[in-house]
């Protein structure tokens, strides 16, 4: 799946950059937006995922991301997130930024995945009163703000909308100063998250993809593996263990 060369250049590697898609959820049980099935496939995103969609219908809007909600809580990290959150312990320096919402990375054990669109788990007052929590459950549809009655919306970034500042930055920071960035499970076709892969290649980085599906990024990086997340990860923590544990002889043999 990848050759010796790619997995030793990668395990040279101190500083390593990961963009996660909601590939990585699908095989948790999680559909994907694009593609046959997807959700995008069955719904118009332009009227469930945008401010002016909640404007005209919040309650329509939040009995969407509510059945979301029930199905990510359900939903159990599978092997490709087990094996990124194993990764913080491999590479010196590792960044996790996730475009997905289910906070799957983080219940994998990854101490900190940049949330680039937000948590299907965060509320945030419409008002601006400053309420913006993680909240379980949910009253009633549409939820309202318990500090000022203003009506509560999803924690997620929509169309047309920003993404978080601080996790931008801290995003792009890692995609300009990493050696390696991987990524995986991505349609590649969501801005600005699509262009951190495309700074990274920008800057000669050894840049890797895992995906069953071409995306426009795949004949541009160095290697673009056809496979799913959880196999093709699982197959790389492998090849990277045999290379330390073949390099910490080698370290050890010289003393
Ligand atoms: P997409 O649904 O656009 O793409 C999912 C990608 O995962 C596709 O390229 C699939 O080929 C791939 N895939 C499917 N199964 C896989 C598996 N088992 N292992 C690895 N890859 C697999 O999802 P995203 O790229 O995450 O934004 O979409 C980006 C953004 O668009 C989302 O965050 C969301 C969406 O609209 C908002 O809601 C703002």
């Amino acid at each position: 799946m990848f050759s010796s060369d790619v997995i030793q250049r990668l395990a040279d590697c101190q500083k390593v950059a990961v963009l996660t898609g909601a590939g990585v959820s699908a095989e948790s049980g999680i559909s994907t937006f694009r593609g046959v099935g997807g959700q995008w496939d069955k719904l118009d995103p332009m009227k469930l995922a945008t401010p002016e969609a909640f404007a005209k219908d919040p309650k329509f809007v939040w009995e969407w991301y509510e059945a979301r909600r029930r199905q990510v809580a359900e939903a159990k990290p599978n092997i490709g997130h087990e094996v990124l959150a194993g990764m913080e312990n491999f590479f010196s320096q590792f960044t996790l930024i996730t475009q997905n919402v289910d906070r799957l990375h983080h219940q994998a054990g990854s101490h900190h995945p940049i949330e680039l669109h937000g948590s299907l788990w965060m509320v945030r007052c419409m008002a601006g009163c400053g309420e913006w929590e993680d909240r379980h459950e949910l009253v009633d549809l549409p939820p309202k703000c318990p500090h000022c009655g203003a009506l509560l919306r999803p924690g997620v970034v929509w169309f047309g909308e920003g993404l978080p500042p601080e996790a931008w930055e801290e995003a792009e920071k890692a995609a300009v100063e990493c050696e390696a960035f991987l990524v995986i499970g991505t349609s590649a076709l969501v801005y600005p998250a699509a262009a951190l892969p495309e700074q990274a290649l920008k800057r000669g980085k050894l840049v890797l993809e895992i995906n069953p599906e071409e995306t426009p990024l795949s004949s541009k990086v160095g290697l673009s593996v056809r496979a799913k997340a959880g196999e093709a990860l699982f197959s790389l923590r492998d090849e990277l263990e045999k290379v330390a544990s073949v390099d910490n002889k080698q370290k050890g043999g010289a003393q």
